[in-house]
This record gives structure tokens, C-alpha cells and sequence, in this order.
């Protein structure tokens, strides 16, 4: 019997010592060490033997047992340490590695201006109005008393969609024919910031999309000065106090009288530069009296009410803030120049 637990010790030790993982080491306790296992089958053979033979019998199975045990629970460490060790080196990581670069984004010149421009003509008690890039005929040409045969309606000037029906806005003057057929008889006092298209050659101050800040006062007793000194007020907050403007006379089918606007040149100070081609004044906007037509298509008594509007480029603006060159620098996305402005 002795021969037989110390057969059944061999074995189980050297299974234990060849077991892979701790499932086979379980199994292995399962087969030695458990209820149906081969050490306790041996103990059912006590009731055969004899009174005195029992005592050792048994204490040396137990012997046994525990040091099956014993020796199943120091493998069982060992295994579990090593595959411990082998997680830790698998999941190890460099902290010598360079880190990934987040790089931080910088706000548009063009967008800078235009936030600028609402919170200057917020300041002065205007409201923001908008109008859908896509726009009427109607009420990109006609609510503006543009003529059927007016040139900015040839289709080589102005992208057309549905056979003409719709196009994309020209200006941001049919803003100010939506904001009369909403408001009228009321007065009004806007500003509509927004994208612009045009059918042109691209160069260093065109392009076929760009953005307008109009601006719209409807009401009565309104008086050209008052557009003026807003105006000023605009360009001195905007470029510094000592900037004047000036008032030219010009055409638009939407205004009657019509003028452009000038600024004193920004480099020379009005002295005349290459920039400004000598005269000191550079051309920012367009504007004028609300032209009688238009109120009345807008839903306005034009005996009773009257208006001014003007309207401003605002890549022009960020050119002359910031000193770009080339207006293509706004649209081409090189970080080198949009990080700038960080
Ligand atoms: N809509 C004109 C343009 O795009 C600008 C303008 C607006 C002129 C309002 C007068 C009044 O050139």
C-alpha cells in the first residue's frame, strides 16, 4: 500500500511540474486531491485493514495530501508571477516616446473682422438681420429697382440655378427687401453680415465669393448726415481716430443719392503711397439713400419714410487691418498664414 501512495506522489508531482497554467494545475488537484480523487479512493480501503495498520495508513495519506497541496499552491504561484511578469512586459510603455502635438487652431482674419464689424454696429443700436445665400431673382434684382436689361444681370457676371429663378446673391441688399416685406411699417435698424458670389477672374483683390456687411435704416426723419457719422464712427473704431472719410458720388440702382466711400489710406495716413495709388484714399463701401422704389416694394410710403444703406466688403477690411496683399491668402488654407492670427 505504501508502494501505491508513493506511485500516485509521483505522478501528481510530476504532472504538477509540467502543468502550463493554473487551469491544469486545478485539474490536477481535482484528480489527486478531490472527493473522487486517487488519494481519497485509497482511504475507503481503511475498513479492510487492520486496527493497527489504520492509523499510519491514514496519517500517511494525509502526509501525502498536503504535500501534494503544499507543492500545487508554490507552482501555482510561480505560474501566476510569471504571467503577471509577462502582462507588465507586454503592456510596458515608453514615457520617452514624444507626445502627439495638438495644434491649436487660430480664428479667420475674416471672421476676426466680421465679429469686430457686429460689435460696432451692435454698439450703435443696430439688430442683425440674415438672408439665405441663395436668393430670388426677385429679390436680389427686382425689390432692388434693378432693370430687366441691368448688366449685373447677365448670366456672365452671376451664377444662375433653376433656369434663372434663383441664383446665388450678388450682395447682401436683397437682406434689406426681406427685412422691409418682414418689418413694414416699422422702423428698422440692421446690419446683415454674409456671403457674397460673383462670376470673376480671381486676383490679388477679386474673387468669385467673398463677404458684405449691409447695414439698413429705415424711418422717418432720416437724414444723410446721420449715415455719415456713422460711417465715421465705424471706420475710427475700427482703424483708429484719426481716420476721416469721404463721400464720393456714385450709381446704384437701390439708392438715390448713391456714393462710394473712401478711407484715409492706412500706410501713408492720406500723404499718398504705392498702396493707394497716390491719392490717400482707399475705396471700403458702397452706400446711399434708400432709392423710393425700394421702400415701396418693401412695403414703405416713401412720402413718409425714408432710409439709408450701405454696404461693406469685408475681405477689403481684413486686408487693410491686417496689411494682406492678396486677398487669396483668406480662401487657400496655407496654415503658415491662418496661424498668424493665433
Ligand atoms: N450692394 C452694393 C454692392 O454690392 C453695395 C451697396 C449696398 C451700395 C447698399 C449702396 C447701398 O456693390
Amino acid at each position: 500500500m505504501t508502494d501505491k501512495i508513493n506511485q500516485i506522489k509521483q505522478i501528481a508531482l510530476e504532472h504538477i511540474k509540467q502543468a502550463a497554467d493554473s487551469k491544469a494545475l486545478d485539474d490536477i488537484r481535482v484528480r489527486f486531491l478531490g472527493k473522487k480523487g486517487e488519494l481519497t479512493d485509497l482511504l475507503k480501503t481503511l475498513g479492510t485493514m487492520s486496527k493497527e495498520e489504520r492509523p499510519k495508513f491514514g496519517a500517511l495519506v494525509n502526509e501525502t495530501k498536503t504535500f501534494i497541496e503544499n507543492y500545487l499552491q508554490q507552482q501555482l504561484d510561480t505560474l501566476k508571477q510569471a504571467e503577471m511578469n509577462k502582462k507588465l512586459e507586454s503592456e510596458k510603455i515608453d514615457v520617452t516616446l514624444p507626445g502627439r502635438i495638438h495644434r491649436r487652431g487660430a480664428i479667420h482674419p475674416v471672421k476676426l473682422v466680421l465679429d469686430q464689424m457686429e460689435s460696432i454696429f451692435l454698439g450703435m443700436g443696430f439688430t442683425i438681420a440674415q438672408g439665405p445665400e441663395i436668393e430670388t431673382d426677385f429679390n436680389n434684382f427686382k425689390a432692388m429697382n434693378f432693370q430687366d436689361d441691368h448688366p449685373a444681370r447677365d448670366a456672365q457676371d452671376t451664377f444662375y440655378i433653376e433656369n434663372g429663378k434663383t441664383l446665388f446673391r450678388t450682395h447682401t441688399s436683397p437682406v434689406q427687401a426681406r427685412t422691409m416685406q418682414l418689418n413694414a411699417p416699422n422702423p428698422i435698424r440692421v446690419i446683415c453680415p454674409g456671403r457674397v458670389f460673383r462670376r470673376d477672374d480671381i486676383d490679388a483683390t477679386h474673387h468669385v465669393q467673398f463677404h458684405q456687411v449691409e447695414g439698413l435704416l429705415v424711418d422717418k426723419d432720416v437724414k444723410l448726415s446721420d449715415l455719415k457719422g456713422i460711417l465715421l464712427e465705424f471706420v475710427q473704431k475700427m482703424f483708429g481716430a484719426d481716420m476721416k472719410i469721404r463721400l464720393r458720388p456714385s450709381f446704384f440702382p437701390f439708392t438715390e443719392p448713391s456714393a462710394e466711400v473712401d478711407v484715409s489710406c492706412i500706410f501713408c495716413h492720406g500723404d499718398g503711397c504705392s498702396f493707394c495709388k497716390q491719392s490717400g484714399w482707399i475705396e471700403v463701401l458702397g452706400a446711399g439713400c434708400v432709392h423710393p422704389n425700394v421702400l415701396r416694394l418693401g412695403g414703405y410710403d416713401p412720402e413718409v419714410f425714408s432710409g439709408w444703406a450701405f454696404g461693406i466688403g469685408v475681405e477689403r477690411i481684413a486686408l487693410l487691418k491686417y496689411g494682406i496683399n492678396d486677398i487669396r491668402y483668406l480662401t487657400e488654407g496655407d496654415v503658415r498664414f491662418l496661424e498668424q492670427f493665433r
